[in-house]
């Protein structure tokens, strides 16, 4: 695996088909399961590790963001990563950057974190220049991002398909996230009744009842920011997002269809 840390340097390694996984890193399954599928279906395999300072609200989010390039690097190439673009903030915004990508209605998850999904987007369409992928991985898991990333592509007709991967959990349950590290054992415990208030939501859909009213009500002490439906290309979704402790976490259930 070759480790480019400038855009030039990314450029002159890219040959053939190429997958991207874009990563802000602290590397677990979830993201794992992304390389793996580009790992199948490409003839190079690019992933990105970049903390994207312009999508983060708070400064003592991105300050207490997991870190941790030489362990990425290690499980990046294990799992078959043949370059792994590793940019500076410098890089990727220098000092007189000043084009943005504006998204509409980015939905409960955009009203909660006000110019997230502008960094976001901005950040995805650098990579898809940079990189020129033909296929790019995203996760379920973070629902209302692939319904922003797959406007983009179509909104400014980029040419490559976006690839969606189910959410991996624990076998608790509780989907992976690289901000899990910062829950404590009692918090962790706490942070259950998320995706088992989206589980109760959805069995009561099924059954023809409210998934909303249901999932609020099975969330067991635990304060939403949003329990909401979310419509993301022809698929439904239950999403939530609650606070424990000083940590955000987010996570979705189907109620129709799949996405893909
Ligand atoms: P990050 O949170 O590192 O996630 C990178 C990719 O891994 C995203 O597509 C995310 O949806 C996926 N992912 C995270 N947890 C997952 C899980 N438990 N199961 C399956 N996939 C999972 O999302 C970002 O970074 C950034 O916003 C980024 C797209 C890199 C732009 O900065």
């Amino acid at each position: 695996m070759k480790i480019a840390r400038t855009v030039a340097e990314v450029r002159a390694l890219l040959d053939g088909e190429v997958g991207l996984v874009p990563t802000m890193g602290a590397l677990h399954d979830g993201h794992l399961s992304l390389i793996r599928a580009a790992r199948a279906e490409n003839e190079l395999v690019v992933a990105s590790l970049f903390v994207n300072a312009a999508q983060f609200g708070e400064q003592s989010d991105l300050d207490a963001y997991p870190r941790d390039e030489a362990a990425d690097a290690k499980l990046a190439e294990a799992t078959g990563v043949d370059v792994l673009f590793a940019p500076s903030a410098a890089e990727m915004y220098p000092q007189d950057f000043g084009t943005w990508v504006g998204v509409d209605d980015t939905g409960s998850e955009g009203e909660a974190r006000p110019g997230h999904f502008r960094g976001v987007a901005t950040v995805c369409l650098k990579l898809f220049t940079i990189v020129r992928p033909q296929r790019a991985y995203f996760g379920q898991k973070d629902a209302q991002q692939v319904a922003v990333v797959r406007r983009l592509v179509r909104d400014l007709n980029l040419e490559l398909e976006v690839r969606v991967l189910p959410t991996v959990r624990d076998a608790d349950g509780l989907a992976l996230s690289s901000r899990n590290a910062r829950l404590s054992a009692e918090e962790r415990a706490r942070a259950l009744s998320l995706p088992r208030a989206l589980a109760d939501g959805a069995a009561a859909y099924r059954n023809g009842g409210d998934a909303v009213a249901a999932a609020r009500a099975a969330l067991n002490g635990l304060t939403p920011e949003y329990v909401d439906v979310l419509h993301v290309d022809g698929a439904t979704l239950l999403a939530a997002a609650a606070r424990v402790g000083d940590t955000r976490l987010i996570d979705n259930v189907l109620l129709e269809g799949e996405l893909r």
